[in-house]
């Protein structure tokens, strides 16, 4: 619900448990409130008019701007053109509009919402309209700013923030997600240090270095208790997520990263903004985690996939089974083998296409490579689909080697800067994804292939970040938009797949995790987490992405021993609790196991079939985090009258889990199966699971794992 006072200039947000409050003071600026638990009055009073105490630098702001006295660090930057940098933003006007607007070109939460929209003018020529869009059912507030040239002479943006969020107080955590390459999204905490700090990308994708996401929490915050707030870009290009605390307090900024960008607007021109979606939680991280995960699945997913009860299809991979050795019978007996295994759908990845032996060649050329695949792709698709299996295939379209057919057609096509040496990363350049005419001569050629015969899959992969990034079809002094021309060039071709073939399911990858977050959410309903499978490493990574992303978007698939990527075994049971709590399916070479083996598998895919919407619509609950030898977590439903409860611990070592779902009163019959025991029919009371916890088997194998369901009885 939002409450806007036109007589005072107040606006209040309000969700379920939280409110965001601004106003704008006597002088027309627009000051940031209170962003807290839900408040009916306002809690902080603003400033009377020309307060000659009143520092510029020490007021809160909603959009603060550069030049005038406000000296933090400044995001919103521009040029005029007469080479002056300040501007004067003054609360124009506010009104409240049913439903989300959308924001063209880029994903945003959507159904439902209500939206705010303030004005704020510079009489020199430039209007700010500053958009909240509130989803009272999870919490979520989102915010987006559309900046535009009222002015007569043109200007350039040299930085623009989606959002600003000026806490006035000094002693907040900050929590990063950072890793590498096998290693994404790991939380790292410490309290916010005097000055700037910040993460961020300037590789065009966010890459595997930084989640463009971050939680500022009190010090006392845990995984069950205190205050949070959990900020997260909808946006898949550069950004920066920066602190700057001063004597003023902490300012939290989010938006696309300076470095590299400049957008200059003629008169009349608007610039809009990506989305920063906020989320304020008292009651600890866990808390905070369930608001994101409730927004994503209800606001953010687009239309088939967003409806997590239905079916999702057990998939095998290809790529750990094969990489880029195969033939048509070798894909055929393992498709056999997964069928045995209980797969519905069987994914072909990288090495179908022409001349395809290595990484260093042939990306771009999207036909089949007929020595592999004598009936090209649509003879595969129809021997698998006899099989009575789905068929999935994977492509890299922003990719082109340079030992391929397309880049010797079109060497302009792929970003490079003339006269220097064009960087070559895992042997391919990047197209020029900000250009119309390279994306159309890709989409020509992936509706060619989607069109040959019946896929159901598409796995969208993107392997290297961008460098050498200057665009042949923009004039030198725009050459500061081609970082999210490339972006939203990449969203306008996603778009146009999902809207041509609604009913296929997109995962989105990019070497791994390079490129999880909101925005791509948008477009496809999963992606892949990390090229790291290795059972014990996925309680950190899925652990990490699970603090803004829900369980059922990460790609988790059951994989062999030992670990292709660390060399480590780990039981069944543990690959399979990484597997089961994500989008499950296999990926290892199942032509090696016997029937009887294959059949040991069923089970699990049996188990995924019956939980599954629990497992994607339930709220989760991490249990113990990973501490290097293992971690429990539970996917319970809202109501706590079921639960999948998993653990793959070398130390339980007789540990109780406490479970904080179960209702006290109402008894639980579960079902355990631990590496090498399974456990029919215990009962608890609810109480006692809540309260001193299920106890677990103590097991010693490399990595045991646990698998439980919990049922209420009635
Ligand atoms: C990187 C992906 O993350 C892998 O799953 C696989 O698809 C390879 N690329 C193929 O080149």
């Amino acid at each position: 619900m939002i409450a806007y006072d036109p007589t005072n200039h107040t606006c209040a947000l309000h969700t379920a448990h939280t409110t965001y409050q601004l106003a704008a003071d006597a002088d027309g600026r627009l000051l940031h409130l209170y962003y807290g638990p839900r408040a009916g009055a306002f809690r902080t009073v603003p400033p009377p008019h020309n307060d000659p105490g009143c520092w510029p630098d020490l007021l809160p702001q909603e959009w603060p701007a550069p030049g005038l006295g406000d000296n933090h660090t400044p995001f919103f930057a521009l040029d005029w053109a007469d080479g002056s940098r300040a501007a004067d933003l003054r609360f124009a006007g506010a009104e409240v509009c049913s439903g989300t607007e959308p924001l063209p070109g880029l994903p945003s939460f959507h159904t439902g919402g209500e939206t705010l929209r303030v004005t704020l003018q510079d009489p020199r020529g430039l209007t700010v309209t500053l958009l909240y869009a509130v989803f009272e059912d999870c919490d979520l507030i989102t915010r987006a700013a559309v900046v535009q040239n009222t002015g007569t002479t043109p200007l350039t943006l040299q930085g623009v923030p989606s959002g600003v969020v000026d806490f006035g107080r000094k002693d907040l955590d900050l929590i990063t997600f950072d890793g590498a390459w096998a290693g994404e999204r790991t939380p790292f905490r410490a309290p916010v240090r005097p000055g700037v700090q910040s993460v961020g990308s300037v590789g065009g994708i966010p890459t595997h270095a930084h989640n463009p996401a971050v939680v500022l929490c009190a010090p006392d915050a845990t995984e069950t208790s205190g205050e949070c707030w959990g900020a997260a870009l909808v946006y898949s290009g550069n950004f920066r997520i920066q602190t700057e605390r001063t004597t003023a307090g902490i300012r939290l900024s989010a938006g696309i990263e300076p470095y590299g960008f400049a957008w200059t607007l003629a008169p009349g021109e608007c610039f809009v903004t990506p989305e920063l979606a906020l989320v304020y939680s008292s009651r600890g991280l866990g808390g905070m985690s369930r608001c994101f995960h409730n927004a994503v699945r209800g606001h953010l997913l687009r239309a088939r996939w967003q409806d997590l009860t239905a079916a999702r299809p057990v998939l095998l991979n290809s790529w750990e089974a094969c990489y880029f050795d195969f033939n048509e019978e070798k894909l055929l007996t393992l498709a056999r083998a997964a069928k045995t295994a209980g797969a519905d759908l069987f994914v072909l990845d990288d090495g179908w296409f022409r001349g395809r032996n290595s990484d260093t060649t042939s990306l771009g050329d999207w036909a089949a490579d007929t020595a592999k695949l004598p009936d090209g792709v649509a003879g595969l698709c129809s021997k698998i689909r006899a099989l009575g299996l789905e068929f999935g295939i994977w492509v890299e379209p922003e990719a082109v080697s340079p030992d391929s057919d397309l880049f010797r057609a079109h060497p302009d096509w792929a970003l490079q800067i003339p006269g220097r040496d064009t960087l070559e990363i895992r042997h391919q350049y990047t197209l020029d994804f900000s250009r119309a005419d390279v994306r159309e001569g890709i989409w020509q050629q992936l509706t060619e292939l989607l069109d040959s015969c019946p896929i159901s899959y598409l796995k969208w992969d993107m392997n290297r970040s961008l460098a050498n990034v200057w665009s042949a079809a923009l004039p030198a002094d725009r050459q500061g938009e081609v970082y999210h021309r490339y972006v939203l060039g990449l969203y306008e071709l996603q778009q146009r797949l999902v809207d041509r073939y609604p009913d296929l399911l997109l995962e989105n990858c990019a070497g791994g995790g390079a490129r999880f977050d909101l925005g791509m959410l948008y477009y496809s309903s999963q992606i892949w987490c990390s090229d790291n499978t290795d059972a014990l490493d996925r309680l950190m990574i899925q652990y990490g992405t699970s603090f803004f992303y829900p369980p059922c978007v990460m790609g988790a698939h059951y994989s062999t021993v030992p670990n292709h990527t660390t060399g480590r075994t780990a039981s069944v049971e543990a690959r399979m609790a990484a597997a089961l709590s994500g989008t499950f399916g296999f990926e290892l070479d199942l032509t090696r196991y016997t029937p009887a083996q294959l059949a040991e598998l069923r089970p699990f895919v049996d188990f995924y079939r019956a939980h599954g919407a629990l497992l994607r619509t339930g709220s989760l609950y991490r249990l113990c985090p990973p501490d290097g030898s293992g971690a429990a977590w539970a996917i319970a439903a809202p109501d706590g009258s079921e639960a999948v409860v998993f653990a793959s611990d070398r130390a339980l070592d007789g540990r109780c889990l406490v479970l904080p779902f179960a209702v006290p009163g109402k008894m639980y019959r579960a079902h355990i199966r631990a590496t090498g025991q399974e456990l029919q029919n215990h009962r608890w009371d609810g109480e006692e699971l809540a309260v001193h916890g299920l106890p677990l088997p103590d097991l010693r194998a490399d990595l045991p794992g646990y698998l439980c369901y919990l049922q209420q009885e009635d």
